[in-house]
């Protein structure tokens, strides 16, 4: 089975205020694009490019997951540091990834361009960010979901199946 990290950027969310839930969203997004089921491990963490990178290198390195997806502290503000972090932990970049959910975000919210989301390999795993408004998980699954799955059979990780509410997109 394919175990995939989430691994929520969030200060309020790491002092179990707020955002907590955030990861949970995420996994119910996942949940309907792929038929397979997963396995997920959930993290939240506050926003500290040191601490970021730890949980990255503990989901890729340790866990041994096959895709590890980041939900928040992708924008402008001083402490969204989430692309930071996974750049330095990253051996290759995939900027098409950050390029896709920006283009397709600007259908929904014309601020998407905003997120400095991006994606890139470590080992045999993918990283993705993702904004940290689930909303906007289930708007950039809908745009780069197709490439997560090529990306995975690429990095010798078994095909997953796009759902067929994939391809007519998730109510919003
Ligand atoms: N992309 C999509 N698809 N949907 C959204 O709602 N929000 C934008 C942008 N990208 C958004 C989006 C906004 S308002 C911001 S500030 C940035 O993502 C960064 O969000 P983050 O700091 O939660 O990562």
């Amino acid at each position: 089975m394919i175990k995939v990290g989430i691994i929520t950027a969030s200060d309020r969310g790491s002092r179990g205020e707020y955002d907590f839930l955030t990861g949970e969203r995420v996994q119910e997004v996942l949940g309907k694009f792929f038929q397979e089921p997963l396995e997920y491990l959930q993290q939240v963490v506050p926003d500290e490019k040191d601490q970021l990178e730890m949980a990255l290198l503990h989901m890729v390195d340790e866990e041994k997951c096959a895709l590890v997806i980041t939900a928040g502290g992708t924008g402008p503000a001083p402490r969204d540091v989430t692309p930071e972090a996974t750049m330095a932990v990253c051996e290759k970049l995939l900027p098409g990834f950050g390029e896709t959910m920006r283009r397709h975000g600007m259908q929904f919210v014309p601020t998407a361009f905003l997120s400095r989301q991006t994606a890139g390999i470590r080992h045999r795993s993918l990283i993705v960010n993702m904004p940290g408004n689930p909303r906007a998980v289930i708007q950039c699954m809908d745009a780069i979901g197709i490439g997560i799955v090529h990306t995975l059979v690429l990095l010798g990780h078994p095909k997953l199946t796009l759902s067929a509410s994939a391809a007519t997109p998730l109510p919003h």
